[in-house]
């Protein structure tokens, strides 16, 4: 690729206009006013007291006063940079979106985060990874709001406070930052089972990525996807590193955590910067879209569970490129606003009930985070496509909307704003059947599988591999106070694997218990391990 200009001063050429915050030759105060000297307050004599009536002097301190806005609640600690998607058009058979037709060339912005350091934390501590895509489509805006890990910690949206309270500082000492090392996590992991194999992913290699470069990302979640002769299939995303997934050793990521806590913040950026621009294939697994909702036996709704590669292949459907870093880190990487909902004609969501809570958080959050609801406004929340809402008025509202009160149908303004579909843009209703049962707070009795995948990463790791997490459990499990906590999760590890029971209790000075279950018979999944992959083909 082609390295960046900047101007000698640092400043990014190439920023469209109307996007600048500077504008002239001279010092002004926000009202364009200008100014003859911003170091002295305006006094009464040189030895004050300081007036009231300096108005520069007031709002220079104001604004400075209402510099921060809240920080995420969770992936508070994150690093952007933009891009563009070129389509192959493989998926042009399963899905009607208009960017994944063949050439097809859409604008990008990826924001990389950790889930539960503050803002200022260190970027390779044991953590997941945010990899959250926003596609400024033609059709309007696609978030493909992923981790670097494929599966989730819990199966239902409304544990999602626990453990994110179980995972983040305790509430008294603010300790610790990093997750994974304290008896809250500990408990909740292993009383809430179901978080055993997104547990086993933390503890592997995947949890201490090399870099934002090397990192696969997974949409999680099934997704149904529509043609435009109405078909559907379930879906599942999947982003694949040109570079190859690589990690640290943990005793890399602890000394750069001290030498460079923005290592990983740096390196995408320095990697931009030179030219070395990051890529990615998106590739799909494709499900046919029965009524069980299931693949080889497995539950497609279920968010602790994958679909192993050899079972249904990744296919590719395009690739991403970022070559672009963010002229402002506040205008762009921390406000911009991600949603599960944003969604082109051609994908939608399923009934996953983790997807489903998520579709009512983000929203709900961005409402505060970003104060008001006018957060699509700010132009990294733009859609690149022409907008024609009735949504009026609200705290920082920018448009200046015409034309009588916005309702339809109406007979005084032409009709404005304009039905939705129409012959070249036809909306297809997808037929999702909607079970006629109860209202229940029950899952389905597949859900309460928690074993037989996490022993099938286990038996899917190399020997190397293999090693790291059993001392990657044994560290963090050695952080913790309570023995009963460490014991009840040396009895997961028992259902999970003997060898790793008994290496971990070793290490912490306790006995292996036996497996409560008999362990589950599954065959390793190779392309689950990082040693020895060659994807893409290229
Ligand atoms: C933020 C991924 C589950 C609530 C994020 C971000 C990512 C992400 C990547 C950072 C977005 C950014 O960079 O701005 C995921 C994945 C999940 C998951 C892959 C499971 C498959 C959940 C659930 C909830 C939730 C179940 C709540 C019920 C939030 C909230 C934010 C967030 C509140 C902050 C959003 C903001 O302030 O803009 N998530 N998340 N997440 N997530 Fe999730």
């Amino acid at each position: 690729g082609t390295p960046q200009t900047r101007t000698p001063t640092g400043v990014k050429t190439g920023v469209p206009s109307t996007a600048k915050g500077q504008q002239g030759a001279f010092l002004t105060t926000a009202n364009g006013a200008r100014l003859r000297d911003t170091d002295h307050s305006l006094k009464a004599g040189p030895r004050g007291p300081v007036l009231l009536q300096d108005h520069h002097f007031r709002e220079k301190i104001m604004h400075f006063d209402h510099e921060r806005i809240p920080e995420r609640v969770v992936h508070a600690r994150g690093a952007g940079a933009h891009g563009i998607f070129t389509a192959y058009g493989t998926a042009e058979n399963v899905t009607q979106a208009g960017f994944l037709k063949k050439g097809r060339e859409t604008e990008v912005f990826v924001r990389f985060s950790t889930v539960l350091g503050s803002r200022g934390s260190a970027d390779t501590v044991r953590d997941t990874r945010g990899f959250a895509t926003k596609f400024y489509t033609d059709e309007g805006t696609f978030d493909l709001v992923g981790n670097n890990m494929p599966v989730f910690f819990i199966q239902d949206a409304i544990k999602f406070p626990d453990i994110i309270h179980a995972a983040k500082p305790h509430p008294d000492r603010e300790i610790p930052q990093a997750q994974s090392a304290h008896d809250t996590f500990w408990d909740f992991v292993s009383l809430h089972t179901e978080a055993q194999h997104h547990t086993i992913w933390n503890m592997s290699d995947r949890g201490i990525p090399r870099s934002y470069r090397t990192m696969e990302g997974f949409g999680v979640h099934t997704f149904r996807l529509i043609n435009a002769a109405g078909e559907t299939v379930l879906a599942k995303f999947h982003w694949k590193p040109k570079l190859g997934v690589h990690s640290l050793v943990w005793e890399e990521a602890q000394t750069i955590n001290g030498i460079d806590p923005d290592f990983h913040r740096r390196d995408l950026y320095d990697a931009i910067e030179s030219g070395a621009f990051p890529e990615w294939e998106l590739g799909i697994q494709i499900f046919p879209d029965t009524p069980e909702e299931t693949f080889a036996g497995i539950d497609l709704l279920d968010p602790t569970k994958i679909v192993p590669e050899e079972l249904a292949p990744v296919q590719p459907v395009g690739k991403l490129t970022l070559n672009r870093t963010p002229t402002n880190f506040f205008a762009e990487t921390e406000q911009v606003a991600f949603h599960l909902g944003h969604l082109p004609p051609g994908i939608d969501v399923t009934n996953d009930p983790l997807l489903q809570g998520r579709l009512f958080s983000y929203l709900d959050t961005q409402l505060t985070r970003l104060a008001g609801p006018n957060f699509p406004q700010i132009p990294i929340n733009r859609p690149h496509a022409p907008v024609n809402d009735m949504l009026r008025d609200g705290f920082h509202q920018q448009a200046i909307h015409a034309g009588v009160a916005p309702y339809r149908p109406n007979s005084l303004d032409g009709g404005n704003p304009f039905p939705a579909g129409d012959d070249d843009h036809p909306f297809i209703d997808v037929p999702v059947q909607v079970a006629q049962a109860p209202k229940v707070r029950a899952s389905p009795a597949s859900f309460d599988d928690h074993f037989s995948q996490t022993r099938l990463f286990w038996l899917s790791m190399s020997p190397v591999e293999q090693e790291h997490i059993i001392r990657a459990y044994t560290f963090e499990l050695g952080k913790c106070y309570h023995q009963a906590i460490k014991e009840r999760q040396l009895q997961c590890l028992a259902n999970i694997d003997p060898v790793l029971c008994a290496q971990v209790a070793a290490g912490l000075g306790l006995p292996a218990p036996q497996p409560t279950a008999p362990l589950a018979d599954v065959a390793p999944s190779p392309a689950l391990s990082q040693v020895g992959r060659e994807w893409p083909a290229d």
